[in-house]
């Protein structure tokens, strides 16, 4: 395969500067709920998504594509296929916060091969490709090391609340492990949750209820900065079982939290 790093790169810049462009227009009307009324979309995810998937189809027609918004490709039997989140963080992105962030990865047979994630109010580009390393802006990026969870900082997030989930949800998750850290950040951005720790800026992430689309880039940046990511059981059932991606020291120490872990709602 060729070197993908340019492409990928200067795709999820291109594409989250589409986003922050149209950021300033976006109102009201242009908004509409997806599952729930916590679940939304706007006209700009949207227009991302189309930006990307064009693009992405211009340069590879025979692979397949599987974006949040416009769906999976049908009629390919490609190895190859992208897993985009034109905005993860869209709440964030409507609200004008700063943890979004536009997410491209390229998968092969079911695996990460490379993935970029741009957060354009950061101007923070993570970019991180099997067996070649994880990078911010270009420079080199690794986990970093509190120890153990006491010293640490973590971040989690509440899709399974926006899903509606009455049982088995995040919250008592959250006091728990809230008790034992150092604090417990909510960035609003699983793929942003999951280069912070890929960069050192936190040390471990959890979440029940993500897609792929969520974690897909992330995921590999975080690998390959020697971070790691299983189920809540510490399997590889993710994300149907939920994720927890952490620099690898606290692993052990995080999935005691979650004993015997099983996903209650559908
Ligand atoms: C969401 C964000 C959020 C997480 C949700 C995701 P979206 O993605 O990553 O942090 O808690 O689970 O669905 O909908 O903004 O692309
Ligand atoms: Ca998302
Ligand atoms: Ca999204």
């Amino acid at each position: 395969m060729e070197n993908l790093q340019p492409f990928l790169s200067q795709l999820a810049v291109q594409a989250g500067k589409l986003a922050l462009s149209l950021q300033a227009q976006i109102q009201e009307g242009d908004v509409s709920c997806k599952a729930t009324v916590r679940d939304i979309v706007t006209v700009a995810d949207q227009a991302t998504e189309r930006h990307i998937r064009e693009a992405v189809e211009a340069r590879f027609p025979e692979h397949r594509f599987y974006g949040e918004e416009t769906g999976k490709s049908q009629g390919k039997d490609s190895p190859y296929c992208w897993i985009v989140d034109p905005i993860d963080g869209t709440v964030s992105y409507f609200e004008g916060q700063l943890y979004w962030c536009t997410s491209i990865a390229l998968w092969k047979e079911g695996k990460p091969l490379a993935g970029a994630v741009y957060a354009p109010a950061l101007d923070e580009l993570y970019y991180g490709e099997v067996g070649k390393g994880a990078f911010c802006n270009g420079r080199p990026i690794a986990i970093r090391s509190h120890g153990d969870l006491e010293h640490s900082v973590v971040s989690t997030g509440f899709s399974c609340l926006r899903a509606g989930w009455t049982k088995g949800n995040n919250v008592p998750f959250f006091a728990n492990i809230g008790l034992h850290c150092r604090c417990v950040r909510r960035f609003g951005s699983a793929a942003m949750d999951i280069c912070y720790v890929a960069c050192g800026k936190s040390d471990g992430f959890w979440e029940l209820n993500l897609q792929p689309y969520d974690y897909a880039a992330a995921q590999v940046i975080l690998q390959e900065a020697g971070g790691k990511v299983t189920d809540l059981r510490g399997g590889t059932d993710y994300p149907r079982q939920g994720i927890l991606a952490t620099n690898g020291v606290i692993h052990q120490e995080m999935l005691r939290y979650f004993p015997n872990y099983t996903r209650r709602e559908e």
